[in-house]
């Protein structure tokens, strides 16, 4: 059985992949990531976000990001948000406007109920802010942060909340994977939120990842965040290695995926796992991680690596 099908059956709410509309030209590609067996849910790994959506000012464009959503429709999927208030891939229009908190909080709650607006009642989970944190646990200082303060995270989730009343609300992040600094922060955030009543439904935890060095903390760490009362998912899991990949490393490569699977059926509350798209011939990693790779349980000429009977071993298929 293909992973979606085994997660189901092992409890998860879905098994999906992230995906971008250039690889939807390669029809090998697109067949297997429409097999909702394998996938039963899709993330655009670039359309949905600021700088494809209001590229200028007022002007919102959702011709890539419908694209995504309608495959999505058309596979039976179901379809995660992301993202809308983040640091990166802003247009800069935003980053060099020099706003005031007011002109600035308006800009970004137009933004916010625009796009989520746009796909309200297509849309699973949105990542309604994405990477807030640094690594110390303290709030990052992007441009919202520094023009309107910490009160910008509360404002785009009441502002998603009244987009889409139906969409889960999601907080996403990077190296919260395991207890730490980071990851205390990010539930003494969410905690701080829940208690002033921002409506935030769910912590997303990215997980890109490195062979050999997967935390051992996931599920403790997991559960803390799940004790919240929210939902918690694995929104872009990738595990990477120093190439070449050889027999050792892909082995290894496996048991980390597994660790990883295993930790989110161990916890009740983790509802989803999503890869940071299916194969490496569409991985991130490379081009950011210089002589790193092979993060995906494909490879990039759709050859299952050891990770995907691995990750179906796991879901108990
Ligand atoms: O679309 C342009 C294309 O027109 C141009 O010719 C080409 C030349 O560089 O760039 C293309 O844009 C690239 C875009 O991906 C689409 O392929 C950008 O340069 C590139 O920076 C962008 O990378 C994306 C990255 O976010 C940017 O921050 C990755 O695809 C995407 O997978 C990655 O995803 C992020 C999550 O959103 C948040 N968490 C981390 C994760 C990995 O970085």
């Amino acid at each position: 059985s293909g992973f979606h099908t085994a997660a189901k059956a092992a409890g998860l709410t879905y098994f999906g992949s992230a995906t971008d509309n250039g690889e939807l030209t390669d029809a090998t590609y697109k067949a297997f990531l429409s097999d909702s067996s394998v996938f039963g849910q899709i993330t655009p790994g670039n359309s949905m976000k600021w700088d494809s959506t209001e590229p200028t000012q007022g002007q919102f464009t959702f011709t890539k990001g419908d694209v995504i959503a309608d495959l999505a429709a058309a596979n039976g999927q179901l379809l995660r948000g992301h993202t809308t208030v983040w640091h990166s891939q802003l247009p800069n229009w935003v980053t060099s406007g020099n706003f005031d908190n007011a002109t600035l909080t308006g800009i970004m709650t137009n933004h916010v109920s625009k796009v989520i607006g746009h796909y309200a009642g297509e849309v699973y989970a949105w990542d309604v802010v994405n990477e807030v944190l640094n690594d110390d646990g303290t709030l990052r200082e992007s441009v919202f942060f520094n023009t309107i303060g910490e009160s910008y995270i509360a404002t785009a989730f009441k502002t998603a909340r009244a987009a889409d009343p139906n969409a889960k609300l999601y907080i996403n992040d990077f190296s919260i994977e395991g207890t730490g600094a980071k990851s205390t922060a990010m539930i003494n955030l969410v905690s701080s939120l829940l208690d002033q009543g921002v409506p935030v439904d769910g912590i997303g935890i990215q997980a890109h990842l490195i062979v050999g060095s997967v935390p051992t903390t996931l599920q403790e760490n997991w559960q803390a965040m799940a004790d919240l009362g929210v939902e918690i998912a694995i929104t872009e899991l990738d595990i990477r290695m120093t190439l070449p990949a050889t027999d050792a490393l892909l082995k290894q490569q496996a048991t980390d995926y597994q660790t990883v699977v295993n930790a989110c059926l161990a916890v009740k509350g983790c509802v989803g796992i999503t890869i940071w798209d299916w194969t490496d011939k569409f991985s991130w990693v490379p081009s950011t991680f210089s002589g790193q790779g092979a993060a995906l349980p494909y490879d990039e000429k759709f050859a299952a690596k050891p990770a995907v009977d691995a990750i179906l071993s796991s879901l108990g298929a």
